[in-house]
């Protein structure tokens, strides 16, 4: 039971030479999704992984697989994304040509669309959106890279999101990327957060069990302390 949590591994600091065995490993640990950053070296200043990573991950997991693109034009790839098993495509919205004709085109895949804002970009920016989107997820720290600090300044942002969100009625994910920890995850939580992705703190770890449990009771109790 996710007590209303989920936690999404980032593959951006698994061993690569071993996906389908980290993957597993995630898995049998009680991960909800895999986070797949794909980054284009253009929209952040990184290359990580393009299509063929996806079907890597797709074969190795029933869980579903969030593709986070980090990439601008994110319009030119949503195809050949969706083709490769994603489950949900999250655009930046500072990178679409777009933002309404890329969610549209990503449900019209079947799959789950998502707007990422990068920590500068304000929430305000997804109050037309709200009806087309299924998840927003707030970057915390910059784009591309693991292992980065939390920017604790995303916090009042990430609460105005939950905000938004619960004031539009629509069945919207809020997704935290970035820094996350079992040091912040209760803050996180407390503040709205209901997805978690981490990276560093679950691959970097032999005890991959350990540190998921660690994250989905320190965000648990944060849910917790906000329930009246
Ligand atoms: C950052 C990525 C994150 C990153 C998280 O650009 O979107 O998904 O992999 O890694 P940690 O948890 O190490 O900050
Ligand atoms: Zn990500």
């Amino acid at each position: 039971m996710s007590g209303g949590i989920l936690i999404a591994p980032s593959i951006l600091s698994a061993d690569l030479g071993h996906l389908a065995r980290e993957i597993a490993e995630v898995e049998a640990a009680g991960a909800d999704w895999v986070h797949v950053d794909v980054v284009d070296g253009r929209f952040a200043p990184h290359l990580t992984f393009g299509p063929a990573t996806v079907q890597a991950a797709r074969r190795a997991t029933k869980l579903p697989i969030d593709v986070h693109l980090m990439v601008n034009e994110p319009e030119r790839y949503l195809d050949v994304f969706a083709r490769a098993g994603a489950d949900g495509l999250t655009v930046h919205e500072e990178a679409c040509l777009d933002l309404g004709r890329a969610l549209a085109k990503i449900r019209s895949l079947g799959k789950r669309a998502g707007v990422a804002l990068k920590p500068e970009t304000p929430v305000e920016t997804l109050q037309p959106y709200v009806g087309a989107l299924d998840l927003v997820l707030m970057l915390c720290v910059s784009p591309g890279q693991g292992g980065q600090a939390f920017q604790e300044s995303q916090l009042p942002k990430i609460v105005a999101t939950r905000k938004m969100i619960d004031q539009s009625g629509h069945p919207i994910d809020l997704e935290v990327d970035g820094g996350v920890s079992a040091e912040n995850a209760a803050r996180i939580a407390a503040a709205g957060g209901r997805v978690l992705v981490s990276g560093s703190k679950i691959f970097d770890t032999p005890d991959r069990g350990a540190a998921i449990r660690a994250l989905r009771q320190a965000a648990a109790a944060g849910l917790t302390a906000t329930r009246p």
